[in-house]
């Protein structure tokens, strides 16, 4: 028998992995093949996340005593693990940028975004848990682009990989944890898809403002090649955005669950691919100390 989509929210193991990646030479360059657009693109991601993933982290500890089920608790502990680990390494890589970007750009993207964080942050709980829950859908669906598909990350280094690779791993495995919290406590399907539309909304506005910062820091806001090849990527091939938009659709049926899409095999596949080289990582270090 098939299982339900909330079954499957018990059977992901959800497991925090403290990494650290050495990138700081990396980032000073257009990382992604040498491509200005693509290169800023994630980086304009990048530059939401620790303060939103620490927005995430509230807004959950804000229900914690009340959660009903220790596996859900569990859950939102390794899950709170999680993403304090993507919030921390993240905010090397934002701090990192200042040398590709220059100070002034970066403080301009850090206030405009820290000014819409503190509106959040007045926010009603319930609001912010069903923001947290829209938020986790839209890196669940960039997660499974970047592991389903090699295209969007062409050209890039392996370290580079293995830091979005990771990051992308662990969205997948908690991203029913909010929602799971959210339909126990408050479980209103309107303020989830009214949420959604604001979230929508903020998560473009701000990916794209950060953009056009980034590409004006270096003298590529006017360049039509940019753009061209920038929109081929997100909409045509390999069409990033186009492949991702069923998957930010699917969040508005009615009574959706984030394990109605089930992939478990990348999370499988990501294992196969890293846990062997993070084992010999951990043996190394081991060895390390024992000799110390
Ligand atoms: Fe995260
Ligand atoms: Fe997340």
């Amino acid at each position: 028998m098939a299982k339900s989509s909330s079954t499957l929210s018990n059977l992901v193991d959800i497991i925090p992995r403290k990494r650290q990646f050495d990138l700081q030479a990396e980032l000073s360059q257009a990382w992604h093949g040498n491509n200005v657009f693509r290169t800023a693109f994630f980086n304009a991601l990048s530059m939401q996340f620790p303060k939103g993933e620490h927005a995430f982290i509230e807004s959950l500890r804000a229900y914690r005593d009340q959660i009903d089920g220790d596996q859900l608790k569990a859950q939102v502990r390794a899950f709170i693990g999680q993403e304090g680990f993507h919030s921390r390494e993240h905010q090397r890589y934002n701090d990192a940028l200042v040398q590709r970007y220059g100070e002034e750009a970066i403080a301009d993207i850090e206030a405009r975004f820290s000014h819409h964080m503190d509106f959040v942050a007045n926010l009603p709980r319930s609001r912010k848990l069903a923001g947290t829950c829209a938020a986790e859908h839209f890196t669940a669906a960039m997660a499974q682009i970047l592991l389903s598909n090699p295209a969007a990350l062409d050209g890039v280094s392996d370290e580079m990989k293995a830091l979005w690779h990771w990051h992308a791993v662990e969205e997948i495995e908690h991203k029913a944890v909010a929602y799971d919290v959210f339909q126990q406590q408050i479980g209103s399907e309107r303020m989830r898809l009214i949420v959604y539309g604001f979230v929508t909304y903020n998560f473009s506005k701000h990916t794209l403002l950060n953009m056009l910062d980034m590409l004006k820091a270096e003298g590529k806001l006017w360049s039509p090649g940019t753009w061209i090849g920038g929109a081929n990527f997100l909409w045509g091939r390999p069409g990033v955005l186009r492949r991702a938009l069923p998957h930010f659709l699917a969040y508005l049926r009615p009574g959706f669950h984030p394990w109605d899409i089930d992939d478990r095999p990348l999370i499988a596949e990501w294992k196969a691919r890293y846990e062997p080289e993070l084992a010999a990582e951990s043996a190394a270090a081991g060895a390390k100390l024992a000799q110390a």
